[in-house]
């Protein structure tokens, strides 16, 4: 089966500024793939790239089998894109936009019209459908952003971040829209900053950072390869917690104190009875000892800084 969104090599210099590498990245069709990397990895140039609106120096791209350098018409026709900075016109109404945009793919004042009332109903803003778009909040505009990028019934959607600046509800919001667009079999590649975005929406996740990929996967695999489980001790009495580090570091080779508890990264739950058993041999009695799984936070913190997890 031909992946709905495929990529080989994609490489990309502004300049002296290296944005893409040699990305490979691919998603099958209805799922997310969730494109992950700090400020200036190159995100916005990929997604760019795959939306055709950028040609690669390097690399090629297809989107369901379209070449996206040589047969962007084809790839035009099938995706929905909404960028970083939201492309609603904000002069016109909401309906105003969206029957702009079915204007524009050639559609008829009656159609385009009845596509913009039941995307406006479907994302909830039937009673702001007659308002100009800059009387809209953050969210509001976000959902009719995306809603601009559904006028023409997209296979493939690209969303360039697309929750930033959204309060929980409105981001709550949007990702169960982009959940119903998945059932329905639309592709998305979501760009994103927020882990948990990607960990609540995303099936497979590649993590770039300065134009390359530095890991991919599911986003448990990404957690259980890359981080490791933390052990964290917090005694009874805060005067043993000197003690308490100087135990963790010798099972552990090394310990960091928050507030009145220890913590480590550990490789294996062994640690956690060696530590029992010495603070048993000192006496030493503790309100908590626990292992914790690393965050998906964690795991791309060190993706992309190279600290250690
Ligand atoms: N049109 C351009 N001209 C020059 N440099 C550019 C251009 N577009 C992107 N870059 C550079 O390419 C690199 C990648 O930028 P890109 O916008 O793809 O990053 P990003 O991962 O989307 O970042 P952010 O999280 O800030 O949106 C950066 O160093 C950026 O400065
Ligand atoms: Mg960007």
């Amino acid at each position: 089966m031909t992946a709905a969104i495929e990529a080989a090599g994609l490489a990309k210099r502004f300049g002296e500024t290296v944005a893409l590498t040699s990305v490979d990245l691919a998603a099958e069709q209805g799922t997310v793939l969730g494109l992950l990397g700090p400020n200036g990895a190159g995100k916005t140039t990929a997604v760019r790239i795959l939306a055709t609106l950028l040609r690669p120096d390097g690399g090629q791209a297809f989107v369901h089998g379209h070449d996206v350098a040589k047969a962007p018409d084809r790839v035009r026709d099938i995706i929905g894109l909404t960028g970083q900075y939201a492309s609603v016109d904000d002069t016109l109404t909401g309906v105003e936009n969206l029957v702009f945009l079915g204007r524009l793919l050639g559609r008829s004042r009656a159609d385009s019209r009845r596509t913009a009332l039941s995307l406006l109903e479907r994302f909830g803003l039937t009673d702001a459908g007659d308002r100009t778009a800059k009387t809209y909040s953050g969210g509001m505009r976000r959902r009719l952003d995306l809603a601009a990028c559904l006028v023409g019934d997209p296979k493939v959607i690209f969303l360039d971040e697309p929750t930033t600046g959204l309060d929980p509800n409105a981001r709550d919001q949007l990702w169960e829209i982009i959940r119903g667009e998945v059932r329905r079999g639309v592709t998305v590649l979501l760009t994103t900053q927020y882990l948990e975005e990607a960990d609540q929406l995303a099936d497979d996740i590649v993590v770039i950072d300065h134009g390359s990929v530095v890991a991919r996967g599911t986003p448990e695999i990404l957690k259980r390869e890359v981080g490791r489980p933390t052990l964290q001790v917090r005694p009874l009495d805060g005067a043993h917690l000197d003690r308490v580090a100087a135990i963790v570091s010798e099972v552990t080779g090394g310990h960091t104190v928050e507030g009145q508890a220890v913590t480590s990264r550990v490789s294996d739950t062994a640690a956690l009875y060696a530590v029992v058993r010495r603070l048993d041999e000192a006496g030493i009695a503790v309100t908590e000892l626990s292992i914790r799984e690393p965050s998906l936070d964690e795991v791309f913190k060190q993706l992309t800084t190279g600290a250690p997890v």
